[in-house]
């Protein structure tokens, strides 16, 4: 069958270029926002006279119909479309005759396609805004639990100071909220309406682009057309924000995994996020965790793609953009899959305290407090320093901790040294200790979780 847009040519294009050049297997998802955006366009046309009132009623009419059809399965797509575009605007001639050929006054499907997408990530980000601040919730909820459960800091992955896990989890809590700003900043950039850009060089009628973003809920309008059918920044962002959200939800990942090594058990997964072995009978396997781990990288390619496929492209519209889509929407789709599991998982997993505490009390993580200690006394801290570094040696060699070293052994390295040594490389006083603002101690981790909150009621 000849295309709409028959003219030129005869609109008998091959079977295959057919298939490779259709979107509508991607882009049917925005039906909702595409039939929303003709209804907008309708009222406008006729608010300007461009159609009459009844013309607007029976396009108006014909297009809640499709909407209708399309939720409730009455209306399937054709998958032999263009694309989703043209499947409405075919369907509704086909359903209302002749009027339906006036919806696409002064519109072009490049402003159209700019439009859809943009209304469809609004959606997308706001609903991704919720997710990522009941995974804060999450996180803050585990580490309230958690504000006195001690355990090693690390730093090149060795032992480093001692944390409260309350402290390591809110460093996560840090990271997501900064993703949400991010998202709310996007969402900006996004919330602003192509319509009316037209093919490239906005028209000749006289219609009205912002009583249309306004009808559309969009905060306002391009102010260039040629930017306005051609700019893609948005979706470059949106996907920018998930590889970043995808990088952080990485992390935590990783930290799950090795925690929940039999090597660390500083947490047990609950049985619902894990999985058995085919082979391995003692096996529970994070997979969920390492899943999201490995599905970052496709995120990062989404991103990269999107961004490559747009160096080039001078303006305004190239078919190029309509590979903007897939590379989006597939970034959606494995964020959310990902904050799907992580939320629960998170919630339902366990701490295992004993593991965390021992670990603290083996890998001389007060060392520093001991040099603290020392600088109390009058020593400068590089001095200090030293000295600790070598009462450490000597603990290793005799199978001694910091804790249990005599006193005797202690003054062989330093006079200075009294009773008060054993205060100041408790591990629990080590922790309270540092009270400075965000530091580790119960009262400043407490100080965060409330920091937290307000952050979560201000987004
Ligand atoms: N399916 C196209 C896309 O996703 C819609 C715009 C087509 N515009 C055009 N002039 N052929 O980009």
């Amino acid at each position: 069958m000849a295309k709409m847009w028959a003219g030129r040519t005869d609109g008998l294009t091959d079977a295959v270029a057919d298939g490779f050049n259709s979107s509508i297997s991607f882009d049917s998802r925005m039906y909702r926002q595409d039939i929303t955006g003709s209804m907008a366009h309708a009222a406008m046309l006729a608010k300007t006279g461009i159609i009459t009132d009844e013309e607007a009623r029976q396009l108006t009419e014909g297009l809640q119909g499709i909407l209708d059809d399309i939720d409730s399965g009455a209306l399937d797509f054709d998958m032999k479309a263009e694309d989703i575009h043209m499947f409405v605007e075919e369907v509704l001639t086909a359903r209302i005759g002749d009027v339906g050929k006036k919806l696409h006054t002064a519109r072009s499907r490049n402003d159209q396609v700019a439009l859809d997408l943009r209304l469809c990530l609004k959606d997308f980000i706001t609903e991704l805004r919720a997710e990522v601040k009941k995974l804060i919730s999450a996180l803050a909820g585990k580490a309230a639990e958690n504000t006195e459960t001690i355990m090693p800091g690390y730093t090149h992955m060795q032992r480093a100071q001692p944390v409260s896990f309350a402290q390591h989890l809110l460093a996560y809590t840090a990271m997501f909220l900064r993703d949400c700003e991010r998202l709310g900043d996007c969402l900006k950039r996004t919330d602003v309406s192509p319509i009316g850009c037209c093919a490239l060089a906005g028209t000749g009628y006289t219609t009205d682009s912002f009583f249309e973003a306004a009808k559309l809920g969009m905060s306002s309008v391009c102010f260039n057309s040629m930017d306005g059918v051609s700019d893609r920044d948005f979706v470059v962002e949106l996907i920018s924000d998930i590889s970043l959200i995808m990088m952080h939800m990485s992390r935590l990942s990783e930290e799950l995994v090795l925690w929940s090594s039999w090597e660390f058990r500083f947490v047990e997964l609950s049985d619902s996020y894990t999985t058995g072995s085919s082979i391995m009978p003692q096996k529970k396997n994070p997979d969920m965790a390492e899943l999201i781990r490995g599905k970052t990288g496709r995120v990062y390619g989404d991103l990269m793609g999107t961004l490559t496929m747009l160096k080039g492209l001078p303006l305004a519209y190239n078919k190029d953009m309509q590979e903007d889509k897939e590379a989006v929407f597939a970034a959606c789709d494995t964020v959310k899959a990902c904050r799907d599991v992580m939320i629960p998982m998170i919630e339902t997993m366990k701490v295992g305290a004993d593991s965390k505490r021992r670990a603290a009390g083996e890998g001389f993580i007060n060392a520093t407090d001991l040099a603290d200690y020392l600088t109390g006394k009058g020593l400068p801290f590089r001095t200090a320093y030293k000295i600790s570094g070598s009462v450490v040696a000597a603990c290793i060699a005799a199978g001694q901790t910091l804790e249990t070293l005599p006193l005797e052994t202690y003054r062989g390295f330093s006079e200075l040294i009294d009773e008060g040594v054993y205060e100041a490389v408790n591990l629990d006083l080590c922790m309270s200790r540092r009270s400075s603002y965000g530091g580790t101690s119960v009262l400043a981790t407490r100080e965060q979780i409330e920091t937290v909150k307000k952050e979560l009621e201000k987004i």
